[in-house]
């Protein structure tokens, strides 16, 4: 089964932090979402993945490379404009050829992997497998109408009137049938040529299109408050790992990691909590529920339930809390302190 990895758009709801990267590149976990997919995708058996990227996609290249380290071959398909997720599947059809494949939205976090949902699919064979999970207001979303059996009545997306509470995640699991509905369908009202209309289309034939529930964490990324929830969800599965340097004047609670070359002094951290390799930290109360990037500095700080991107120096104040915080002194909060 080939992979295509979706990784263009605009990332407009995570301005001002996607004014410097894509929203994709954003760490959870001081990873970032990219990599957990990719992995994810290695592990349902993907070797062969496409990436479809935009204008940041020198930046995701960088960060991703050819996909040796991840044991996989990555070839990045150029998207000119966002012109939808469909549109997408249209410009990597010779990557494709005749094969199976599984497209995965980059902004979406499955942490539990998509092993189960990939059996599901090989073991029932249907055209497509959409992968759909209850959130209490899908409007933001895909929603589908299922049969008792899972069969897929209806797909529509983001309706004003959800027809159900089962909203469409980022993994869809497709045959090359998939390729004629590409073709046959016109962009929707907001100008994109939608992967839920390609999917209704092939519903509308008769095709066996199915859905299984995903019962893992699940999250869009796209923005900050689900990236914070992501993160400290993360940390709840923390393995303690005290790689860096703690001086004596410091202490360390609960789960936490502080990654090599990183430097504690004079500090107070409060699991869980994760610390990027070398950064520093010294006379701050850091957690809990804190990721702090690589090669940081935080200096008489207070921080807790935040997020804090790689090389970013944070200095006094009057502490934080539920926050990502960027270069140059970026802040987004969602609650206050
Ligand atoms: O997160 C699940 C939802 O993702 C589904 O429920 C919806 O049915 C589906 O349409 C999609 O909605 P979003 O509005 O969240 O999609 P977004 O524009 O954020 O794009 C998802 C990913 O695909 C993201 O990594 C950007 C990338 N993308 C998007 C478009 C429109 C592209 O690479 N090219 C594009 O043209």
């Amino acid at each position: 089964m080939k992979a295509l990895l979706l990784a263009g758009g605009k990332g407009s709801r995570l301005l001002p932090f996607t004014r410097t990267m894509p929203k994709q590149l954003l760490p959870v976990a001081n990873r970032p979402v990219l990599a957990h997919a990719v992995e994810h995708l290695r592990s349902v058996g993907a070797r062969d993945v496409g990436v479809v990227v935009g204008e940041w996609g020198r930046q995701i290249r960088d960060s991703l490379g050819d996909g040796s380290r991840f044991g996989v071959r990555l070839t990045y398909l150029r998207q000119d404009s966002p012109d939808g997720l469909a549109h997408c599947v249209g410009l990597a059809r010779s990557f494709l050829g005749d094969d199976d494949f599984v497209v995965y939205l980059g902004d979406n976090l499955f942490k539990e992997g998509l092993e189960a949902p990939a059996r599901t699919f090989r073991e029932r064979g249907p055209q497509v497998q959409l992968t759909v999970q209850p959130r209490p207001d899908p409007r933001d979303f895909g929603v589908a109408v299922l049969t008792p059996g899972n069969r897929v009545l209806r797909v529509v997306e983001k309706p004003d009137h959800p027809p159900s509470d089962l909203a469409v995640l980022g993994a869809y699991f497709f045959r090359p049938s998939i390729h004629e509905a590409i073709s046959s369908i016109r962009p929707s009202p907001r100008g994109e040529l939608e992967l839920t209309d390609a999917v209704q289309w092939l519903v509308d034939r008769g095709d066996e299109v199915t859905a299984v529930r995903y019962d893992g964490y699940w999250r869009d990324v796209g923005r900050v408050e689900d990236l914070l929830e992501s993160g400290r969800h993360y940390l709840e599965g923390l393995t303690p790992d005290l790689s860096g340097a703690l001086d004596a004047e410091s202490s360390v609670e609960g789960a936490v990691e502080i990654g090599s070359g990183a430097k504690v002094m004079r500090s107070r951290i409060i699991g869980p909590v994760m610390v990027g390799e070398g950064t520093v930290i010294e006379d701050s109360v850091v957690g809990p529920g804190v990721t702090v990037g690589r090669d940081c500095h935080v200096r008489a700080a207070s921080i807790a339930r935040s997020t804090v991107l790689d090389g970013v120096t944070v200095d006094g104040g009057d502490g934080f809390s539920g926050c990502l915080v960027g270069p140059e002194g970026l802040l987004a909060c969602q609650e206050s302190t």
